[in-house]
C-alpha cells in the first residue's frame, strides 16, 4: 500500500507515541493523516474507508441485516436468482479478485455458482474482516487457496504472484464503488482493469437512483444503527488518535443530494466545542458539520457510460423488479 505521510505528521505520531498509545504504525499514521487534514478542512470531511475498524465492520454487518437497508438483501436475492446466468457470462477463469470484500458472504453464492475457481484474492483495508472471512470461506469452500491483500484497493497495482494466471475474474459488491466520487470510480475501474488484465469480467454491484423516500431511512434507520456506525468514527478517533472527542455532542444526519445523486452522510456539533486530536485542538462551532460518506446512485445506463470510459465494455445488467439495485458485468477484449 502506498502511503505519503508528511514529516510534521511523523514527528506529531511519535510525540505521542508515549506509553498510553499504540506504536506508530503505517495504518495509523494513515488515519493520523487523514484526520488531522480533514479536521484542519473547511468544510470539515473524514474519508470513509476508516469505517472498518472491527467496531465499524461488526456495525456494518448489523447494518446489512436491517429491513431499511435494501442493498445487501437485493444483491444477494439477484446472484440467487441469476447465479448461473451470471456464471455463464463470466465464463472460465481460476482466479477471483475481490475489492472491499468484507465479510465475504455474498462471495460464497458467486463462488459456488462459477464452479471452478481455485484462487480467491480479497483485497479491504479491514484486516479482521479479512481473517473472519477467508475462516468462513475455507469451510465452505474446499479446496479453495485464499490470498487475502490488506489495502486500500483505490491504490492497489500488483496482485500476488500466485494471481498471475492468464485470465481473471473481478467482484466488487455493495455498491462499493457508490462510495467513490465519479472521478474517483472512474479512476478506480481503469486501474481495476490494468490488474485483471485482458479478457477479464467484472461484476459490479451498483445501487440505482429512486425514490428519497426509501433512499433516506436506508440510511436514518429506527434502530440507529446506522447513527452508531457513522459516530464510532469519532470513537476511533478516541481510541487510536489519543482524541478526547465526546461523542454524544455530535448527531448524525443523511441527507439526499437530488443534483449529485448521492446520499451524503455528515457529523453535526450540537454546540460550540474544542476537540483534541493528537495534541491539536479543533473548535467547533454548533451545527458545524463533518462530511464523512458520498454513496452515489447510478441510472444503469449512467454506470455503463462511465465504465465505458474507464475502458470496460458493459456486457449485461441484472436488476430485481422494483428496479432498487443492479449488477453490472463489464469485459475487457
Ligand atoms: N462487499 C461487502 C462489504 C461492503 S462494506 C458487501 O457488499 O457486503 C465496504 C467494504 O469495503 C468494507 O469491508 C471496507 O473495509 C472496505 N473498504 C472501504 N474502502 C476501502 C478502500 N479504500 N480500500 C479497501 N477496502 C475498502
Ligand atoms: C459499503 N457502502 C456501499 C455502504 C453504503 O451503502 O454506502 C456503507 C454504508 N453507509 C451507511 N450505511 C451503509
Amino acid at each position: 500500500m502506498e502511503r505519503d505521510i508528511p514529516h510534521q505528521i511523523v514527528e506529531d505520531l511519535e510525540r505521542s507515541s508515549s506509553l498510553t498509545s499504540p506504536r506508530l504504525d503505517p495504518a495509523r499514521a494513515d488515519f493520523a493523516q487523514a484526520v488531522l487534514a480533514g479536521f484542519a478542512r473547511k468544510p470539515r470531511s473524514l474519508p470513509c474507508r476508516f469505517f472498518y475498524d472491527a467496531r465499524g465492520s461488526a456495525l456494518f454487518e448489523e447494518i446489512t441485516q436491517l429491513e431499511e437497508y435494501y442493498p445487501t438483501r437485493v444483491e444477494t436475492a439477484l446472484l440467487e436468482a441469476y447465479g448461473a446466468e451470471i456464471a455463464e457470462r463470466m465464463g472460465d477463469a481460476s482466479v477471483l479478485v475481490e475489492f472491499g470484500s468484507g465479510s465475504s458472504r455474498k462471495t460464497s453464492l458467486l463462488l459456488s455458482a462459477l464452479g471452478r475457481v481455485t484462487l480467491y484474492v480479497p483485497i479491504d483495508v479491514a484486516g479482521e474482516s479479512l481473517a473472519e472471512a477467508a475462516e468462513w470461506l475455507s469451510e465452505r469452500h474446499t479446496g479453495l487457496a485464499i490470498r487475502p491483500l490488506i489495502a486500500d484497493f483505490t491504490k492497489t497495482r500488483t496482485l500476488p504472484v500466485a494471481a498471475r494466471r492468464p485470465r481473471k475474474l473481478g467482484f466488487f459488491s455493495g455498491s462499493t464503488i457508490g462510495n467513490l466520487t465519479q472521478a474517483d470510480a472512474r479512476a478506480f475501474l481503469a486501474n481495476a482493469a490494468r490488474l485483471l488484465g485482458r479478457h477479464a469480467a467484472f461484476l459490479v454491484g451498483v445501487d440505482l437512483k429512486k425514490d428519497p423516500a426509501i433512499l433516506i431511512p436506508a440510511y436514518n434507520d429506527r434502530r440507529g444503527v446506522t447513527a452508531a456506525f457513522n459516530l464510532n468514527l469519532l470513537e476511533r478517533i478516541n481510541r487510536e488518535l489519543d482524541g478526547d472527542i465526546d461523542v454524544a455532542g455530535f448527531a448524525h444526519d443523511a441527507i439526499y443530494d437530488e443534483a449529485q445523486g448521492r446520499i451524503e452522510m455528515h457529523l453535526v456539533s450540537l454546540a460550540r466545542q474544542t476537540v483534541r486530536v493528537m495534541g491539536r485542538e479543533f473548535r467547533f462551532a454548533k451545527g458545524e458539520r463533518i462530511h464523512t460518506e458520498n454513496s452515489h446512485k447510478y441510472a444503469i445506463e449512467e454506470f455503463q457510460t462511465l465504465a465505458r470510459s474507464a475502458g470496460w465494455t458493459p456486457v449485461h445488467a441484472w436488476t430485481d423488479p422494483h428496479r432498487l439495485f443492479s449488477l453490472h458485468l463489464l469485459g475487457l477484449a
